[in-house]
């Protein structure tokens, strides 16, 4: 079995997979069933994920590009106070793709590779039922983490993707999503491309007394 700190330290976002390698279904089985072991509020169990992939992730991949080249994504704003993080992941994640900090249109297209889930031949959308709260949404982050982490496991790559909820009109129309449910964000998944350097990257994270108090009088 798999170790759980190596599963931790290994899971990292993919940002190319290898196309042409399917994702056996069985590996994502089991790690749902992983996953679904996750704690949740009166076991509510709130997650919903649509999947797709062949024929149906391709045509979802097309519109979503589609309307990425016309309208900006519906993404709830990041305040000013934590913007230079995005700015530092930026900075560390175009800089070992080569994409140049002043090249809006390399950048531009960098990010459009959001919309075709860089490359990965299957895609989940995370879903949460619509009379459920932001208490319900904690559940579906340990969902989500556990499933990953079993996918880290099964060797496979994953990424999660807001900017793949950014389109939720494109989403609901090819995927037949109702509007009973709210989409929360996409997690993109395949084998990944080792010889894309940014897969390798190991993002900083902040020093433990910048999100952690402890008291004790
Ligand atoms: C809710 C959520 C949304 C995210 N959305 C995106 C996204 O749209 N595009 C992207 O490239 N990465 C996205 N990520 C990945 C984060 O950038 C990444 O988790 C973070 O920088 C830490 O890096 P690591 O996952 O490699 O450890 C998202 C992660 C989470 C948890």
């Amino acid at each position: 079995m798999y170790d759980l700190e190596q599963a931790i330290t290994d899971r990292h976002s993919t940002r190319l997979f290898l196309r042409d390698k399917p994702v056996p279904t069985e590996l994502v089985t089991e790690s749902l069933e992983l996953g679904v072991r996750a704690p949740s509020n009166s076991n509510v169990q709130p997650w919903h994920v649509v999947f797709a992939s062949g024929p149906a992730r391709d045509r979802l991949a097309k519109a979503l590009l589609a309307q990425a080249d016309t309208a900006s994504p519906i993404v709830p704003p990041l305040p000013e106070s934590f913007a230079h993080q995005r700015r530092e992941l930026g900075a560390l994640l175009y800089g070992t793709m080569g994409v140049p900090r002043d090249d809006k249109e390399a950048r531009r297209i960098a990010v459009l590779r959001n919309w075709e889930f860089f490359g990965a031949p299957l895609t989940g959308i995370v879903c949460m039922h619509r009379d459920l709260d932001h208490v319900d949404a904690l559940g579906v982050g340990m969902f989500l983490q556990t499933f990953l982490l079993a996918l880290t496991a099964r060797g496979l790559g994953s990424c999660v993707q807001v900017s793949v909820a950014g389109y939720p009109d494109v989403l609901r129309e090819q995927l037949d999503i109702s509007d009973d449910y709210r989409i929360l964000c996409g997690v993109a998944i395949g084998y990944e491309d080792p010889d894309f350097a940014a897969n390798s990257l190991n993002v900083p994270r902040n020093p433990l007394d910048h999100n952690f108090v402890f008291k004790t009088d």
